[in-house]
């Protein structure tokens, strides 16, 4: 083996020299704060989970990847169940909500050469639904944690977890050039389908289940007047929804392939698209107009178990997806909070780890239902690609049921208006 010249040796020892200086340097000019909970994300999981615990004096420190304006500027569905209303209420959050967010007995379902049928959520559940974007309660978020005197972290990188299996975890970050330790007692995950909390989670202690649905949805927005309702259009070139953000402002959405780029939609193509899927009356009621936004989203359905690790929690859509069919990806993060904030409060207020142990199974609940409407739904109203004519006689006879048994738009309902808390 060749032996190391003298010079070099001695070399080597200075840089090892300098290197330990470096070290040492690092680690005094490392940041080191404590706080009760590390909140990954500033989503609307995170933003909630941050304003109920501020609320219940539980310190905590939400850490988010993006700028506050990229966070604040992303549009999402817009259709808030009773209950995540009820949650939203409870907590301070629902004045604006009160005042413009439209209030909706249900959901229209219009299909080709069919009659159509309303989801009616109220009739069978005793309460409606509502529009309300998620752009507007993010805002909401983002204001109420101001005005409780708290910031968002925003602009993280380098985010890493450490000890997450141990009762004393904690997390390195760097922000603005500065080098960040955060010990605390708890670890909320809520940074999203592509967030690290998930991957933390060593696989042996993980199990993931899931879809990827052979096609995606192209949606816009335009400053237009809605149709009344929320209405889903199955046509045999493929799904159209009409959606809603408030009097002056609609949102709809295509199925197309995979394979779709944005700039081969032009706004003409779009709409010449979606008013030959829907019936032509209510086609003749659609204002179209320039989009001022445009983007397509692949539909998918995940979920992974358990939503715990540790001290790690995982919330919304860091631990499951549901495709947009049923809008139900906000009320899931809404209600994983709820469960989430109420088992904090306790191990706080009592001392017990009990609603923690839980969480898990009592957010899972609602998440698999979520995820079989979401999936029924998407199976009903979408033509798969290179489907048999078989599979499109059992679609029609599926809505068909649907229309002749009272038994199925129960069910259809009341799973579309989010099955209860507890
Ligand atoms: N560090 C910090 N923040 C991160 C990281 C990271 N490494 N990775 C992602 N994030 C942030 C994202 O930038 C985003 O702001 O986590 C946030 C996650 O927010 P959402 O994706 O909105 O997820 P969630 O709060 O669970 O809300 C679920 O929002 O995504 C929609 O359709 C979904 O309506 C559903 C709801
Ligand atoms: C939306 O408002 O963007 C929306 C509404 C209903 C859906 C999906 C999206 O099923």
């Amino acid at each position: 083996m060749a032996r190391c010249p003298p010079e070099v040796v001695q070399r080597r020892a200075e840089t090892e020299k300098l290197l330990a200086m470096e070290t040492e340097d690092v680690v005094t000019a490392m940041k080191t704060e404590r706080t009760q909970v590390v909140i990954v994300g500033a989503g609307p999981a995170g933003m909630l989970l941050g304003h109920i615990l501020t609320r219940c004096g539980i310190d905590n420190v939400v850490l988010e990847r993006q700028s506050k304006a990229h966070v604040l500027q992303r549009i999402r569905a817009g259709v808030l169940e009773a209950h995540s209303v009820e949650v939203l209420r409870r907590w301070g959050l629902a004045d604006r909500l009160d005042a413009v967010g439209a209030v909706k007995d249900g959901s229209q379902i219009v299909w080709q050469d069919r009659p159509g049928h309303f989801i009616d959520v109220r009739k069978w559940t005793g309460s409606p639904m509502f529009a309300y974007g998620q752009t507007m309660l993010t805002e909401d978020l983002y204001a109420a944690r101001a005005r409780s005197g708290e910031d968002v972290s925003d602009e993280v990188t380098q985010l890493t977890f450490h000890d997450l299996a141990t009762a004393n975890p904690w997390l390195t970050y760097e922000r603005g050039g500065q080098s960040h330790r955060l010990d605390c007692d708890f670890v909320a995950g809520c940074d999203g389908f592509q967030g690290l909390a998930r991957a933390a989670i060593p696989q042996a202690f993980q199990r993931n289940f899931g879809r990827v649905y052979p096609f995606a949805w192209l949606g816009i927005m335009v400053q237009r007047p809605p149709i009344p309702d929320f209405t889903y259009a199955y046509h045999a070139t493929g799904m159209a929804l009409a959606a809603q953000r408030n009097p002056m402002l609609s949102r709809y959405y295509i199925q197309v392939p995979l394979t779709e780029k944005i700039e081969d939609w032009p706004d003409d193509r779009f709409w010449e698209t979606l008013l030959l899927r829907f019936p032509s009356d209510l086609a003749a009621r659609i204002q179209t107009g320039p989009s001022i936004e445009k983007s397509i989203a692949p539909l998918r359905s995940f979920v992974s178990e358990p939503m715990r690790h540790g001290r790690l929690f995982l919330a919304g859509d860091a631990a499951h997806i549901v495709p947009p069919t049923g809008a139900k990806g906000l009320n899931l993060a809404i209600s994983d909070i709820h469960f989430l904030s109420t088992a904090l409060i306790d191990r706080y207020q009592t001392g017990s780890d009990t609603l923690l142990e839980s969480y898990s199974a009592t957010a899972l609940r609602r998440v698999w239902a979520a995820e079989l409407l979401s999936w029924r739904l998407t199976n009903l109203l979408h033509p798969m690609p290179e489907e048999d004519a078989f599979a499109q006689r059992l679609r029609q006879a599926e809505y068909d049921t649907l229309l002749r048994s009272e038994a199925a738009q129960q069910a259809l309902a009341l799973d579309y208006a989010g099955v209860p808390y507890l």
